[in-house]
């Protein structure tokens, strides 16, 4: 349904990314066409016909969303350490870390001139909103690393700051470009909600999926001492034995090579990680029924698709 759409994102990210200046197009191009799922742009590009319909603005503004999300993966990936994305070697493996965020914040900066070129201050409101909020979630959660009582609060609002708040601000915006005020907050809440649910299929595939099918190296949240859902609830059903080994192994400067292999059978037998994918589903769930005001269409089915596809992955 979106073909034609996404084409014209696509043509707009290769031609955004274009610079005059060394290492920028290498990498961004290196990024952009490693294959990511392109799910921001598809919410807003499918928002915007669900309520109206996608013009040329539209398409600007899911090639911004998307500029928006590449550039917090690139600086994602240097905070993280990570060394696999896109089942690729990390952009910071390759050009090292200071390339990767200065690209980084190069993409960033092309992804609003992208919105200006909407003609709309509601929605440069938008996505400027959310850049920050993004911004304070990954310090928050930088600030949380290695706390061991985090609470389940906190860790949500983390996720609902670092994920849902671009997944939300996609949505509403891409309602506004599709012309139509009356279904914003209903789509802001659809987005919001795909969103969290997507972390947290994403934070327990940290620990279950398997490098192929994710494209990035199992594990990486508990090398770095990340308290996720699984890991949060898992501690909460442990023996008091388990509470020991959670407490050392998330200290990163005391993890074993071997921690990670238990830590994952901790997730399954405690049945942590079945928890954690039926939070997933309760959030994609709100996400469908916040659809539920829309006019009924081929693009609201689709809408509701791509929050069953987010938690399938977990599967
Ligand atoms: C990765 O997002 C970052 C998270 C919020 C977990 P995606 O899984 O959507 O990344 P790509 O764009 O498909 O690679
Ligand atoms: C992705 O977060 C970056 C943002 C949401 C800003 P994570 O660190 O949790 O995601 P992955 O696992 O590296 O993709
Ligand atoms: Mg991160
Ligand atoms: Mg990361």
């Amino acid at each position: 349904m979106l073909e034609d759409d996404l084409a014209s994102v696509e043509r707009l990210l290769k031609a955004r990314a274009a610079s005059p200046v060394d290492v920028i197009p290498d990498l961004s191009d290196y990024i952009v066409s490693a294959g990511g799922k392109r799910l921001r742009p598809m919410i807003t590009l499918a928002a915007a016909h669900a309520v109206g319909g996608a013009n040329p603005a539209t398409h600007s503004l899911a090639a911004a969303v998307e500029f928006i999300h590449t550039a917090t993966l690139l600086h994602d990936d240097v905070v993280d350490e990570s060394d696999l994305r896109r089942g690729k070697p990390a952009a910071k493996s390759v050009w090292g870390n200071s390339a990767s965020i200065l690209v980084g914040d190069f993409l960033f900066a092309r992804a609003f001139t992208l919105m200006v070129e909407t003609g709309s201050l509601d929605i440069l409101g938008i996505l400027s909103n959310a850049s920050s909020v993004i911004a304070e979630g990954e310090v928050r959660q930088l600030a949380a690393q290695g706390k061991l009582d985090l609470p389940t609060e906190d860790y949500l609002a983390i996720i609902e700051a670092k994920t849902a708040a671009l997944f939300e601000a996609a949505s509403r915006a891409g309602a506004l470009s599709g012309g139509s005020e009356e279904h914003a907050d209903a789509l802001a809440a659809y987005g919001k909600n795909l969103g969290l649910a997507f972390q947290i299929v994403d934070d327990v595939l940290d620990y279950g999926g398997t490098t192929s099918v994710i494209g990035k190296v199992v594990g990486d949240d508990f090398r770095e001492g990340k308290i996720t859902l699984p890991v949060i609830i898992a501690r909460r059903r442990g023996r008091t034995e388990d509470h020991a080994f959670w407490a050392r192994a998330l200290d990163t400067s005391r993890q074993e090579e071997s921690d990670l292999a238990r830590a994952i059978h901790l997730i399954r037998t405690t049945g942590a990680a079945e928890a954690t994918i039926a939070e997933a589903e309760a959030y994609a769930g709100l996400a469908k029924s916040a659809l539920k005001s829309l006019p009924e269409s081929g693009w609201r089915t689709a809408l509701s698709e791509l929050a069953d596809f987010c938690v399938k992955r977990a599967n």
